[in-house]
């Protein structure tokens, strides 16, 4: 069940949770009489960052936004989120159904306290025989006093978070539910009610297309795979040529003949789908926002499996663009899949393309979890936009340079390219080679480490993440 947020005019009998500064007690005579004050500071001296009190049967959460005058808007904003994801469980605990914000205090930061509510209290139960016997949350509905937050800006919060949501819930898809055929499909039934319009190929039709990359790793696979193509192109679009958003799509990664080496390096590979998720949970909520913004986005899409017919360490594949690879490592085959995709995006002649992939192990290595890692040929103004979007939804980038030497590193003795460059700068030679398949301004997002959470932390539950998706349309809704 997924927890709606809804605007009310009044706060009615509803529990309320109400975010006010800690010195700011003149809000309180709207709901208390003055004993009822009394205790409330009382209870505020003892408690650091909250208050919750029964009154009349009403759970009354008081919360305190962060008094920290020194840090920057964007890391308070984070610190509200993550307040609102440990209330989660205050509201968990009281079997609390629906739930009233408002907002008593100076600094307005109802959006980001209901984003960090309602992200927190995700769940994935469709795989349990009884899913209310596993449903953890009584909290279906969140309220937000219009006066709060206007109802156009809850609205679209509510579309941005149902994308993330959406995203999660096709992350924890596993493969044996979650084919490139399935996947695509549920893309296409995603965008049903929206103003994409979806065309998915298929096996004829991508080797039609000579997409040697994703053919290649989709041989020793018994699932057929897709290329996916969503269009979101309304008559007011403001740019002439379109954004071209490409996420990775392989449904489980096993890494083919070069085997992932341990359990924990393949348990999650379900997750190597991740960016396909987000540029496609993304572009439904440009759309569904109505974004005056063309946009596409595409996903080759498979899994990465052995077999008599799979492809083997040594092995040369053909890209569509014509460029030979020599596959030295199987389980690099994101960049096989993705340089068709990137080749693709050339018809669209494209004002800018983003891609976001899975792609590397280097890339979690170097920034961990708290952010991913991104590379640029952008110019400076728009690359500088998409890391401040990162800033402002706390899904941060750090930025990684394309210098040359490290397309010299993937440069093979008997073909164009080889698909691995060796054991040093693994992130950055895997992003060379893909902008060797570019002729136009792009951005590619290696979320290895940011896709899947072995435990959760915040609002970041544990699984698929959405990773991506805030900060992607956020960059959008502010493309000039
Ligand atoms: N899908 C993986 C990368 C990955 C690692 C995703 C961890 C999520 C979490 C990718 O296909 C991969 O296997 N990359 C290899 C490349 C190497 C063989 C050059 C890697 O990073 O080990
Ligand atoms: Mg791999
Ligand atoms: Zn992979």
């Amino acid at each position: 069940m997924r927890t709606k947020l809804q605007s009310v005019a009044t706060a009615a009998q509803d529990h309320l949770i109400i975010l006010s500064d800690r010195l700011n007690w003149e809000w309180a005579s709207e709901f208390f009489n003055d004993a009822d004050i009394d205790f409330l500071k009382k209870a505020a001296d003892d408690r650091s960052n909250f208050i919750s009190t029964v009154k009349d049967g009403r759970l009354v959460i008081v919360e305190f936004l962060p008094n920290r005058p020194k840090a920057n808007l964007s890391t308070l904003k984070e610190m509200v989120r993550r307040d609102a994801a440990k209330r989660v469980t205050t509201l968990r605990e009281a079997r609390v159904g629906t739930v009233t914000i408002i907002n008593r205090a100076a600094d307005n930061f109802t959006y980001q306290y209901a984003e960090g509510l309602v992200l927190a209290n995700y769940q994935f139960l469709k795989f349990f025989a009884n899913t209310s016997k596993r449903d953890k949350t009584s909290l279906h509905t969140v309220s937000v006093l219009e006066a709060s937050l206007s109802a156009a800006e809850l609205d679209k919060l509510n579309i941005i978070i149902d994308s993330v949501c959406t995203a999660r819930d096709w992350v924890n898809e596993p493969l044996s539910h979650f084919n490139a055929e399935i996947m695509s499909n549920s893309f296409a039934s995603f965008m049903q009610n929206s103003p994409v319009k979806v065309d998915i190929l298929h096996k004829s039709e991508i080797e039609a297309l000579k997409m040697g990359g994703l053919l290649g790793v989709n041989k020793g696979s018994a699932n057929p795979p897709t290329f996916t193509i969503a269009e979101y192109k309304p008559a007011n679009a403001k740019n002439s040529q379109p954004i071209v958003l490409v996420g990775k799509g392989l449904t489980y990664d096993t890494g083919g003949y070069s085997i992932k080496p341990t359990p924990d390096s393949m348990d999650h590979m379900k997750c190597d789908m991740a960016g396909a998720a987000v540029v496609m949970a993304t572009i439904k909520a440009a759309a569904d926002n109505n974004l005056p913004l063309h946009i596409v986005a595409l996903v080759p899409a498979t899994d990465n499996m052995i077999d008599a017919t799979a492809i083997v360490p040594g092995d040369i594949l053909t890209i569509s663009d014509g460029t030979t690879v020599e596959v030295l490592n199987t389980d690099a085959e994101g960049r096989l899949a993705l340089a068709d995709a990137l080749h693709y995006a050339k018809r669209f002649n494209p004002a800018l393309v983003i891609d976001f992939a899975t792609l590397t192990g280097a890339a979690a290595r170097a920034v961990g979890q708290v952010g991913c890692v991104m590379f640029s040929n952008a110019d400076r103004q728009v690359t500088n936009d998409i890391l401040n979007s990162g800033y402002e939804v706390y899904e941060r980038a750090a930025e990684f340079l394309l210098w040359d030497e490290y397309l010299e590193m993937t440069k093979s003795e008997i073909a164009d390219l080889r698909n691995t460059a060796g054991p040093l700068a693994g992130a950055h030679t895997a992003a060379k080679f893909l902008e060797f398949f570019t002729n136009y301004p792009w951005m590619h997002f290696d979320i290895a480490a940011t896709a899947f959470f072995a435990k959760e932390d915040g609002y970041w539950v544990k699984g698929g993440t959405g990773w991506g998706v805030r900060f992607l349309y956020h960059f959008l809704e502010n493309y000039k």
